[in-house]
């Protein structure tokens, strides 16, 4: 997916609009920016280079007309863009009176959305001036992250549109796929770079302490308070604070940080009193937070002000072209700091590396190399592979053989490759010998 140059701010109270138009602006490669107040809305395009508003008009506290006004005010080339549920003329009047480009009511069609986002965009007079130069990502390269996929290049662009604004991130992706690497791209690639970035693991720190840690805390706020203290969020000031295993959270401290992402204020522990604070906040899990809102033990609330801006890191599987790029990195890491030289790597090695399917993603795939280099003399043969990488062999994703079927074929290649032995054969496969007896019978 090539990124197209447009960052769409939206700004609607209701969710499910919100996540529709996300959805189809994405899928024409528009980047999008999401708010759920006028507020949010602001402090948005105070931060960010944004080409056109698509705004609802009827929403509790601040209304979208105010917004218009505001935006035509401050932001006059602008193009804005009405999404409304509630047509009346007043409204509209509202909307073309403050030089709303275009109007759409709700429901609308995806074709309707488009023509009227496609429209809205044309009647810009700046066009050329409108947006920043991506960097070009052909040196396989970004700072400390590798690949040349096409997956990894759209999160370049991602980082490339969000790095020099404070703009809320939330990054998802499965366990060792380089969330932290990205959060920490984000930051370092930025204007903000000189200012700090804070990694908080907030699965590491036991519940009880997380709160004092994040938000700080006054003298004699809880027994063992003996004098004032800063969290990270006050040590974070004017940089980054990256939240991460957002999903381990208490509610104690999600109600606190939705506090924080509202006002863009913090109340330490004990205090009476808020103090401002500028810090762009990076949250990631691996988890499924869907999930967890569903069982109530994740606020719906939060969950949408921490994704204003999505990446979607993906697992290594998915973008297996990047495999060799990141052999050769993990190559002279650690033959640098084992053996003093570049280790190198047979042909029949790097086959099976590209093959296995790496549910461990990048992290796996560093400790095999980190591992092999140590074993091996000067290069890495598949006898200095793990097992289990030897033998993981893939089908063709569309076969439709029954599983059971798939299942006897897989564990005869396992067979064959340890010459029939079903101890070894059972122990690479995770199950006892009676287990694969019974498999293989069925
Ligand atoms: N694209 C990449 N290029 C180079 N190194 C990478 C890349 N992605 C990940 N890594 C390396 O892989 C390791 C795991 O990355 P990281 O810690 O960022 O993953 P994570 O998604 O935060 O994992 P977890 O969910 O387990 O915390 C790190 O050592 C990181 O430097
Ligand atoms: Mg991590």
């Amino acid at each position: 997916m090539e990124l197209r140059k447009e960052n769409i701010l939206i700004v609607d109270d209701d969710i499910n609009i919100l996540e529709l138009l996300q959805r189809h602006l994405k899928s024409w490669s528009y980047h999008t920016y999401k708010a759920l107040s006028v507020k949010e809305a602001v402090q948005i395009l105070r931060d960010t280079k944004i080409d056109l508003l698509i705004t609802d008009l009827k929403m509790p506290q601040v209304d979208g007309s105010e917004l218009i006004k505001f935006v035509s005010e401050h932001y006059p080339t602008l193009p804005k863009l009405v999404v409304t549920g509630y047509p009346s003329i007043q409204d509209s009047l509202v909307a073309i009176k403050s030089g709303v480009a275009d109007y759409l009511t709700k429901p609308f069609t995806k074709d309707e959305l488009k023509s009227a986002v496609t429209n809205s965009l044309g009647k810009r007079d700046n066009l050329n001036s409108s947006s920043s130069n991506l960097k070009p990502t052909n040196d396989n390269s970004y700072g400390e992250i590798i690949g040349k996929s096409e997956k990894i290049n759209d999160v370049i662009q991602v980082i490339e549109r969000v790095k020099d604004n404070k703009a809320t991130i939330f990054i998802k992706g499965e366990s060792g796929t380089g969330k932290e690497l990205v959060a920490r791209a984000i930051h370092y690639q930025g204007k903000f770079s000189r200012a700090p970035f804070i990694a908080v693991n907030c699965g590491g720190i036991p519940e009880n302490l997380l709160e004092a840690e994040l938000f700080g805390y006054t003298k004699g706020a809880f027994t063992g308070a003996d004098k004032n203290r800063d969290g990270f969020f006050q040590a974070a000031n004017g940089g980054t604070i990256f939240l991460d295993e957002i999903g381990n959270a208490s509610k104690a401290v999600q109600t606190r940080l939705l506090r924080v992402l509202q006002e863009k204020e913090v109340v330490k522990l004990g205090a009476q009193k808020a103090s401002k604070i500028d810090v762009r906040i990076i949250a990631a899990t691996n988890g499924n937070l869907k999930e967890m809102i569903k069982k109530n033990t994740f606020r719906e609330d939060l969950f949408y002000r921490l994704t204003v801006v999505e990446i979607n890191v993906a697992p290594l599987r998915e973008r297996k072209e990047d495999i060799p790029l990141l052999i050769e990195k993990f190559l002279f890491k650690y033959g640098v700091e084992y053996k003093d030289r570049f280790v190198r790597i047979t042909q029949e090695a790097t086959a099976i590396l590209q093959r296995y399917n790496w549910p461990g993603n990048i992290r796996e795939l560093e400790n095999v190399i980190q591992r092999a280099v140590i074993m091996c003399n000067k290069i890495i043969g598949v006898e200095h592979l793990p097992d289990n990488l030897k033998f993981d062999i893939s089908f063709p994703e569309d076969s439709l053989l029954p599983l059971k079927q798939i299942e006897k074929e897989y564990i005869q290649k396992v067979l064959n490759a340890c010459n029939n032995n079903k101890t070894k054969a059972a122990e690479i496969l995770g199950i006892t010998r009676k287990t694969l007896r019974s498999k293989m019978e069925n």
